[in-house]
């Protein structure tokens, strides 16, 4: 069994980036596990449940933070989120992925805000694209931040690809992903996140390089996987794309207590004498308030 293997209850030791960029399947790895969380709460739960990796994912522009697409957050929120994501201290590896344009002017640039997300409390930058972003990673690896790559589907990239739409259907697109991630690996990214391709293609790409390829809706031959807590709880219930599982309903859940909460306070039923603080008798009896102390 691997060394970063899950273990909620007993291996507390936090999870490196030299242990998740050993973790090959082929290789007798057991898969990496990595799910979003965008603050504190969401932090304790992901550990507790014993994931491998912690994505503060710009994908908390959507599930979050109400916007269409994830274009509309900048360093300055995901770094707000990394740190409520760090303040929990939690095992796994806290991935920040740089937002759009944070990375894309100059490399003084993205080195400078690839080190916003790690004070704030990241272990690790996540960024999207293939062999252009070659000099950005360089420049993040030569600081000593680790970086992780992100191919496929490039939610940054929707107005260039013309929605969110499967990539590397065709011959040539599903070569030119294996070229992107050997030249990713190369450069010296540590992990890449394949996300929207064909299982055929992620086998291909997972085959094609020696670090790990965590995958979401790339199908099953890759060496881990990626999901949106939201998505895997239920707590967003408006899109429903073919690669999530939901392993929870939380939002039917939350809408049925809030609910019942309301009830109670319409009716009276809430608060109970036992959900309220009192006055000694001595003192109720003092203001005038008799039979009126706990
Ligand atoms: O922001 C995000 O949640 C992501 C995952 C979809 C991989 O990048």
């Amino acid at each position: 069994m691997s060394s970063t293997s899950s273990s909620p209850s007993t291996d507390r030791r936090p999870v490196t980036v030299p242990a998740v960029r050993s973790r090959k399947v082929r290789d007798g790895a057991e898969p990496l596990v990595m799910v979003t969380a965008y603050d504190a709460p969401g932090a304790r739960i992901a550990d507790e449940a014993g994931v491998d990796l912690i994505l503060v994912g710009d994908s908390v522009a959507m599930v979050v933070l109400g916007y269409d697409d994830t274009l509309q957050v900048t360093v300055d929120d995901l770094a707000h989120h990394t740190a409520a994501v760090a303040r929990a201290t939690p095992r796994p590896l806290i991935v920040a992925d740089l937002p759009w344009m944070s990375y894309h002017v100059s490399t003084e640039d993205t080195v400078r805000n690839a080190a916003t997300l790690i004070r704030a409390g990241a272990g690790c930058v996540k960024l999207e694209g293939g062999r252009k972003r070659v000099p950005m990673i360089e420049a993040i690896v030569d600081a000593e931040i680790p970086v992780m790559g992100h191919l496929g589907l490039t939610p940054q990239s929707i107005h260039a690809m013309g929605g969110f739409k499967v990539q590397g259907k065709e011959t040539d697109a599903a070569m030119q992903l294996v070229a992107d991630a050997k030249a990713l690996a190369h450069a010296g990214c540590f992990a890449i996140v394949l996300e929207g391709v064909p299982s055929e293609v992620a086998s291909l790409v997972t085959a094609a390089v020696d670090v790990p390829i965590i995958g979401i809706g790339a199908g099953p031959d890759v060496d881990g996987q990626v999901l949106v807590y939201h998505d895997v709880l239920g707590i967003e219930d408006r899109i429903a794309p073919k690669f999530v599982r939901r392993y929870a309903d939380l939002k039917a859940a939350s809408v049925q207590a809030i609910a019942a909460y309301a009830d109670d306070v319409r009716t009276g039923a809430f608060p109970a004498a036992a959900e309220s603080y009192h006055l000694s008798a001595e003192v109720a009896e003092t203001l005038g308030l008799y039979g009126r102390a706990g």
